[in-house]
């Protein structure tokens, strides 16, 4: 049997701002913290967490837009954690980004044809007499007519221009696409037709991709497993459904318990204070300043991320929480 490896492994990764003040070398704030985790071959993994919590950080790690202080990324089985810009060309095409706000990141002077033929072109892809045939394909993948090719990205609504900003993205081909609140400037039912369209591509393509929102109802729907991020630590990992309906970690209830739904009757957990600097993190559990279940202990040490059911694991020294308690 031919074994089968994760085509993205994330080990240890930190990853931190500053280290220098002009003068004097100082130590640099860490905003990632010791991150693990995996995406298989055609899997979609949600990375959720509140604001500052260091999402787009993980994304642009894993895509060496970032250099981490320590850690490793592999992609496909190979390293790519010390490769030189030039090294990592090749790949490029390989990881792709979705942004949020389609309309920056589409040029306001060129056409859907040029964004599109740009992205062939670094590549050298369809160079010759194939390339129309592929950018009306292109088109048609995300949904749109083949009369929008010469339309500039102002003449298209929001959900369009982030359809076209897709069909940048896998005009390449790529394995892995990193989504980094694709669909959250977007209204809400505009978002449930590009959340489908992620995943019927996925479906065809056989793509992973790591899907990252600040809104656990959107990370749902579309992942097979999610990661619960707070303060640049993971606190769970799970089947998407699991930690929506299920979450072991209390963290991860509270964002359960943020969403808005019909029936009240269910237990919630809300959350007290703000978020702290990620420049002065608690000692021990970093959510322990917010966690109704907090115990002296949580100050202690830092609470690893252990596996306590099959493919489910979180970061919490206590197992003896009732969640249904929680006031
Ligand atoms: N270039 C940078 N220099 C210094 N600090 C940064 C830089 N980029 C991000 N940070 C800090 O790192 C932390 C994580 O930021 P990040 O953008 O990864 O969070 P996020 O989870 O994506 O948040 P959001 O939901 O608002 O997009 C924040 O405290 C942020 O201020
Ligand atoms: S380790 Fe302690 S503070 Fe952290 S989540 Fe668990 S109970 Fe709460
Ligand atoms: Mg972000």
């Amino acid at each position: 049997m031919i074994e089968q490896h994760n085509l993205l492994e994330v080990e240890k990764l930190s990853l931190g701002f500053g280290g220098s003040n002009g003068l004097f070398r100082t130590k640099p704030a860490m905003v990632l913290r010791d991150v693990n985790f995996t995406i298989g071959q055609g899997e979609i993994v949600g990375l959720v967490g509140e604001s500052g919590s260091g999402k787009s950080t993980i994304g642009k790690a894993v895509l060496k837009l970032l250099k981490a202080q320590e850690g490793r990324v592999r992609f496909d089985g190979m390293d790519i954690s010390d490769l030189s810009e030039r090294q990592m060309r090749p790949l490029r095409r390989e990881m792709q980004i979705i942004f949020q706000d389609p309309y920056s990141s589409l040029d306001p002077r060129q056409t859907v044809r040029n964004i599109l033929s740009d992205a062939l072109d670094i590549h050298h892809l369809h160079m010759g007499s194939s390339r129309e045939a592929r950018l009306v394909e292109l088109l048609d993948m995300v949904g749109l007519r083949r009369e929008f090719l010469d339309r500039y990205p102002h003449e298209f609504s929001g959900g369009q221009r982030q359809r076209i900003g897709i069909a940048r993205a896998m005009s390449v081909e790529p394995r892995l696409i990193v989504a980094d609140e694709a669909v959250s400037a977007l209204d809400v039912s505009i978002q449930a037709q590009v959340i489908n369209l992620i995943a019927r591509l996925r479906e065809q393509t056989g793509v992973s991709v790591l899907f990252i929102s600040h809104d656990l109802s959107v990370v749902r729907f579309i992942s097979d497993r999610i990661i619960v991020l707070y303060l640049g630590k993971i606190m769970e990992v799970g089947p998407a459904d699991l930690v929506h309906h299920a979450p072991l970690h209390p963290y991860s209830k509270a964002l359960v318990s943020a969403e808005p739904r019909l029936d009240q009757k269910s237990s919630r957990i809300r959350l007290r204070g703000d978020i702290p600097s990620p420049l002065r993190p608690p000692s021990g559990c970093v959510f322990r300043t917010r966690c109704p279940f907090a115990l002296p202990a949580c100050a202690e040490r830092v609470p690893e991320l252990r596996e306590v059911a099959p493919g489910r694991s979180k970061a919490c020294i206590r197992d003896d929480i009732d969640m249904e308690t929680a006031s």
